[in-house]
């Protein structure tokens, strides 16, 4: 089985829910205590075996760009004995053996259209698709996870979750079929249905392995639901072609593309950090005393 080489950062949305913060920076580089939503991403799939970065950005994403970028001049200013451990940390954003691309996607036409868009540099290969907004916490990281279920496999694997009945229609919905070895095969999927037309509650969150059969397939999809050409749509008529299987990653997920799910991760995240957790944790237990 091929080893998955290269993963694909869609971050050409608007990131309308979190205006006006996302109005000229980047939802995506929103911290998550001292980190950005996409370092978190790109640690993920370093920690997955990827080799190749392939970041599908927008207007007002330069940032991104400037982030995994050496910056001389901050490094120089490091670059004293009181300052190591920073000057190290600022040095390992991305591990040398790793190479990031920049690809731009002129108008944001959908997550379907972002993923195309990154055909010409992913190739004939399978690849990851990480959703930096969806924010996972696990012991294993979730792309780790997925690549393994490829290499026994050899399919598309969706990283997917039990959610609330009532909110199937904030995400991809999938029907499965559950095979004795453990598998679930993906039999429908849809995008964002009715909790009465949802053909279940599992929904797609944003961590896919994707052969690239899908981009033969999404050059040839028109527009869905919200008038964007949608992965989901692309992944219904793969299902003709090749089996796709539903994985139920192990881990916490948090939406940071909404204001409640990011705010959640902020505190949570805060009170497991290795140097602030315990004054965090002690600083929560006092609100409200005064
Ligand atoms: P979302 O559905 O979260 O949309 O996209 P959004 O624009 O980022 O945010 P809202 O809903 O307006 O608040 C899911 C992922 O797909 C990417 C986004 O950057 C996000 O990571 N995306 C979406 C693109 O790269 N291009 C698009 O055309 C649409």
């Amino acid at each position: 089985m091929r080893k998955v080489r290269t993963a694909v950062f869609p971050v050409a949305g608007r990131g309308t829910r979190f205006l006006p913060a996302t109005k000229a920076s980047p939802k995506e580089m929103l911290p998550v205590v001292d980190k950005p939503l996409i370092q978190y991403a790109v640690e993920e799939a370093v920690a997955a075996g990827v080799e190749k970065l392939v970041f599908v950005t927008g207007s007002t994403k330069r940032a991104i760009e400037d982030h995994f970028d050496v910056d001389a001049e901050l490094e120089r200013a490091l670059e004293q004995p009181s300052k190591a451990e920073l000057l190290k940390t600022v040095r390992s954003i991305v591990p040398s053996n790793v190479s990031c691309i920049y690809l731009r996607q002129g108008t944001p036409l959908g997550l379907g259209h972002a993923v195309l868009c990154a055909r010409s540099v992913v190739g004939d290969e399978p690849f990851f698709v990480h959703l930096a907004d969806d924010l996972i916490y696990s012991d294993v990281p979730v792309l780790q996870q997925m690549a393994q279920h490829y290499q026994a496999h050899g399919v598309s694997v969706l990283g997917v979750e039990t959610v609330p009945a009532d909110q199937t229609q904030s995400y991809g919905i999938v029907a499965v079929d559950k095979q004795s070895n453990g598998v679930n095969a993906v039999t429908q999927i849809v995008e964002k249905p009715a909790p009465e037309v949802a053909p279940s509650n599992l929904g797609v969150v944003g961590r896919y392995v994707l052969t690239p059969r899908i981009f033969e397939i999404l050059a040839e999809t028109g527009e869905g639901a919200g008038g964007e050409i949608q992965l989901t749509d692309g992944i219904a008529k793969l299902l003709s072609h090749e089996a796709v299987h539903a994985f139920p990653f192990v881990g916490k997920r948090y939406d940071c593309g909404s204001k409640l799910g990011y705010l959640r991760a902020t505190v949570e995240y805060g009170m497991r950090h290795p140097e602030l957790g315990d004054s965090f944790r002690a600083y929560l237990k006092s609100v409200g005393d005064d």
